[in-house]
């Protein structure tokens, strides 16, 4: 198996093009069940998870080309053949749970594999059932199966999610837009991969309106079109690449990344006294000083700080000056890179879903791993700080999510390879 080996080698200066959002792509591809006419997506990301839901749609009977070399998905769902996913896929990625919708909608039955647990929590998916029974959808839990019937098709109705769920107010959002009437949701997800697939839903002939705000109200149609849609920028991975300058120092631009994806967590990186500023082509960050303060966070859905950066703030909060306090809130499990950055000298207490972490003046590197993809990143980023060599293996996580991720961070001075094992 490939590992990655990094080496603290001081600032960094140059520009990091961010890629597509793969939390939005996984969205937008199942959107293709949606409509018998072809949809293409730019900017898509060229990840191990874009290529799990392309097998789960080809599985599905749809056709799926991967055009300049990945970055444009051309999809066609009009030789569907089947209505089923197995687990054989669910199973190695959740968000094949969005399929469950699109099906519904569309065929009026559905039978979707229940994806388990996973390392940061147990992400039941009870929400997105619960909405499409309220719009008419009969739903048995049989051999680990959903099975989803909807014998008169979908009808709109008023459901109010109890708490946020991003998943769940995408596969829901795209049912409604093809059942009988309207459809309002409130407390929805406001994460702009909801906004980016509500605007490519519209594309594609939906009425839609509030995205962005927690109640949406969907109209349906009779039928959805075709559409060529450009996947929103990843604010994840943006927020991970503007976290390299912070850790190790210097001044990165990130190409492509806007302040609107990512208000919340520029904000408290400015706490800690990094510099991000808004540029013509992106994000400029800039970390002059010799180490950053403590700042505390509490991971939220979004406009809040996001769930999905924590791991790599904790990074930068190892060696801060000071003592930070990180309340995870979003998934009870999602510490699983505390013990590894403590092998790489972090000081870090952890109790329940909060992190007390002392700033060190310096880690050293170690041989780490981590089970989930934004722990391995974290690891990542410390080691980008650390004295000496960091090796990360189970590099298969990072693959999930980060494309070219040595590439990118080599482009600006780090001493990053991945060593074929
Ligand atoms: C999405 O997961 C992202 N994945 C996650 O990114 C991200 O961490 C998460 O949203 C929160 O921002 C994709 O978009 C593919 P949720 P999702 O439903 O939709 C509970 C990454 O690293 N819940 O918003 O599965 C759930 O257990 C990943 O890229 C229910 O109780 O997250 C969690 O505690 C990891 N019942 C909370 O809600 C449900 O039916 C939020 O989950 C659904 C969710």
């Amino acid at each position: 198996m490939d590992s990655i080996v990094v080496t603290g080698n001081g600032p960094l200066q140059g520009e990091i093009p961010v890629a597509g959002a793969k939390n939005a792509c996984l969205a937008l591809m199942p959107a293709t069940l949606l409509s018998d006419a072809p949809l293409t997506l730019t900017n898509a990301p060229r990840l191990s998870d874009i290529r799990t839901m392309t097998a789960l749609l080809e599985s599905l009977g749809a056709e799926v080309a991967a055009l300049q070399g990945g970055q444009v998905l051309a999809l066609s769902s009009h030789a569907l053949d089947s209505q089923r996913a197995d687990y054989d896929i669910v199973r190695k990625m959740r968000a094949s749970i969005l399929v469950l919708g699109p099906l519904l909608a569309r065929y009026g039955h559905a039978e979707v594999s229940l994806p388990g647990g996973c390392a940061i929590g147990a992400r039941p998916v009870d929400l997105h059932l619960r909405a499409l029974e309220a719009m008419g959808a009969e739903m048995d839990l049989r051999d680990g199966y959903v099975h989803a019937r909807a014998p008169g098709g979908l009808r709109g109705a008023i459901f109010e999610f109890p708490l946020v769920s991003v998943g769940a107010t995408e596969n829901v959002l795209m049912a409604a837009t093809l059942a009988r009437g309207t459809t309002v949701l409130k407390n929805a997800a406001r994460e702009p991969e909801i906004v980016d697939l509500a605007q490519c839903l519209r594309r594609m002939g939906a009425q839609i309106e509030g995205e962005g705000t927690s109640t949406i109200t969907i109209d349906g149609v009779d039928t959805l079109g075709g559409a060529t849609h450009p996947v929103v920028a990843d604010r994840i991975e943006l927020g991970t690449f503007m976290l390299a300058p912070a850790i190790a120092g210097g001044s990165v631009e990130c190409l492509g990344g806007r302040m609107d994806l990512v208000q919340s967590f520029a904000d408290k990186l400015a706490e800690t006294g990094v510099e991000v500023v808004q540029t013509e082509r992106g994000l400029r960050v800039t970390r002059t000083g010799d180490r950053v303060r403590a700042a505390n966070v509490v991971t939220e859905p979004f406009p809040g700080f996001p769930t999905d950066l924590q791991a790599q703030f904790m990074a930068l909060m190892c060696t801060a000056d000071g003592t930070a306090v990180l309340e995870e809130r979003i998934f009870e499990n999602r510490f699983m890179h505390a013990p590894e950055l403590t092998r790489m000298g972090a000081r870090i207490e952890v109790h329940g879903g909060t992190a007390k972490v002392t700033g060190v003046a310096r880690l050293r590197g170690a041989p780490v791993m981590a089970t989930d993809l934004r722990a391995s990143v974290s690891l990542i980023l410390a080691g980008l700080a650390a004295e000496g060599e960091t090796v990360l293996s189970r590099v298969y996580h990072l693959d999930r999510g980060y494309e070219r991720i040595e590439e990118k961070l080599r482009g600006c001075g780090a001493r990053i390879e991945r060593v074929k094992g």
